[in-house]
């Protein structure tokens, strides 16, 4: 039809975000970031064109994927097999929708929950819907490779021992540098004091495929977990699953009629058919290829190090990194960093000089570049892509981070090691009516946060709503900001505060 011309170059300039996407996908770059399929690369052409024009929702010729009773529900089931739970449903909008219908299922409103401060925004927007009453689980493991603290067996053991009135623990494995916690002896623990054991797995959708991936946590015995299959397996953004454990479902610990009832509550009334179908596939083809792209994978790693200037420590194949160590990894999050301690650049430096090359990484702090390579990244990709790194590297000395370089890792793990005093619940104050105003710095110190600040990288949140900022934390996020961080909750205008 003329009206839908492409080259019509008028109608093309008045889409501002067909412009930049048809431009962006045009140019050919090089993906180290979600979503798994790599632009599309991850799915044969029939399908491509299927996810348009099977673009459906609930017909009576289709199913309804929130109450599953066709082929939708055989899909499921088959997911279920595929990833070792004992039923699992498509969610059409992320772990941010799946942990918000998990979460209300397992705690409920005014339920108690354990956590670490580690967890995405979702749990905190989750929380205060419900009226979660929040335990801190105390995280202290680190690897090598991550900025952020994981929780062990003995923090968690401690969490329950000192809540007895609270039951339900989650735990965020693997976290976004592919530190996981040691899940199975976590799930051993928990299961001891008769508790419920929840995983955010957004970024280990693909760990039940090789046994040279650290175990799922379906296979090491949590109750309940949340993937984002669109962040590593050939899924449509924003494509999840939702798997509960057969045992958790036969003890009577969850119940699928109360997840049956959440679903269409969180989920939206039009769930998207392809992005469901894409939740299929993956789960077809990953069962299929899933341990040979695995390996692959792990050999294209294998001699991208080899090939890597030594001045780069690369994350290793070893899902066991850190000798001692209770944590696991993933080794297909590949985290490179710089050595030394000499002059810039720094890590998020080189990410924009790769940009500029057309190579796109996930993300990098000031000390790490963080990849998440499509399970069908090219060898050729990972060839240019040590090639890129080597070139920038400096003339002379090493990499470094003048006199900053606690802005990244020490500062980081102190703030996140302890927990601002809390005044208010985060629900009282996202939704209810107390007057918000915008502080200078100075002025927050001591007030009460109206929002929930979250620092990007590594999006976790530093302050919640209803807790007090104190002087620690206002002044690391300022510094943050004078390096150009980019701050969820907060600008250059200040910080919101209650009145
Ligand atoms: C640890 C973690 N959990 C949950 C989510 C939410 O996932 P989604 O983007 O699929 O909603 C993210 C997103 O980055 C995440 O990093």
């Amino acid at each position: 039809m003329q009206w839908l011309d492409e080259s019509s170059k008028a109608l093309i300039e008045n889409m501002p975000l067909v412009e930049s996407l048809k431009q962006i996908a045009g140019q050919q770059r090089t993906s180290w970031h979600t979503p798994g399929h790599a632009g599309g690369k991850g799915f044969p052409d029939w399908l491509r064109d299927l996810f348009v024009s099977a673009d459906l929702t609930e017909l009576p010729v289709t199913d309804d994927l929130n109450r599953p009773a066709g082929v939708a529900l055989e899909a499921m089931k088959m997911a279920a097999n595929a990833f070792g739970s004992g039923l699992t449903r498509f969610i059409t909008g992320g772990s941010t929708t799946g942990l918000h219908i998990l979460l209300a299922m397992a705690v409920g409103y005014g339920g108690k929950l354990l956590l670490p401060r580690c967890v995405h925004q979702s749990v905190v927007h989750i929380a205060a819907l419900m009226a979660i009453d929040l335990r801190w689980i105390a995280a202290g493991a680190y690897s090598r490779f991550g900025l952020l603290p994981q929780v062990t067996p003995q923090s968690v053991a401690a969490a329950l021992e000192a809540n007895p009135d609270s039951q339900v623990v989650l735990v965020t494995s693997p976290d976004y540098y592919g530190t996981c916690a040691d899940i199975p002896t976590i799930a051993e623990v928990v299961h001891q004091y008769g508790g419920l054991l929840l995983v955010d797995e957004a970024h280990g959708a693909h760990f039940a495929f090789s046994s040279d991936l650290p175990p799922s946590a379906m296979c090491a015995g949590a109750d309940a977990c949340v993937q984002s299959g669109h962040k590593t397996l050939p899924v449509l953004t924003p494509g999840a699953y939702l798997h509960i454990s057969a045992a958790a479902l036969q003890s009577g610990r969850l119940s699928a009629d109360r997840l049956e009832q959440m679903l269409p509550i969180f989920q939206t009334s039009s769930p998207s058919f392809p992005v469901a179908a894409s939740l299929d596939y993956a789960r077809a083809w990953l069962e299929h290829t899933g341990e040979f792209a695995i390996t692959r994978q792990l050999d294209n790693l294998m001699d991208f190090r080899s090939r890597l200037s030594e001045k780069f420590i690369c994350s290793p194949l070893s899902m066991k990194p850190d000798p001692g160590s209770s944590l696991f990894r993933d080794p297909l999050r590949v985290v490179v960093c710089l050595d030394g301690n000499i002059s810039r650049p720094t890590a998020s430096d080189l990410l924009m000089n790769l940009s500029a090359e057309g190579i796109d990484l996930e993300f990098a702090d000031r000390r790490r570049m963080v990849l998440i390579p499509s399970l069908l990244q090219t060898e050729q990709a990972w060839q240019q892509l040590a090639v890129a790194l080597n070139r920038l590297l400096p003339e002379k000395g090493g990499f470094g981070l003048v006199g900053d370089d606690d802005l990244m890792d020490g500062t980081w793990r102190s703030l996140m090691a302890t927990v601002p005093e809390p005044i208010l619940h985060s629900g009282e104050v996202l939704f209810g009516r107390h007057q918000q105003i915008r502080v200078d710095p100075a002025g927050a110190v001591g007030r009460i946060s109206a929002r929930l600040v979250a620092p990007y990288p590594p999006g976790v949140p530093l302050v919640w709503p209803g807790e007090r900022l104190d002087k620690n934390r206002v002044d690391f996020l300022v510094r943050l900001m004078e390096n150009n961080a980019s701050i969820s909750g907060l600008d250059q205008q200040g910080f919101w505060v209650l009145a």
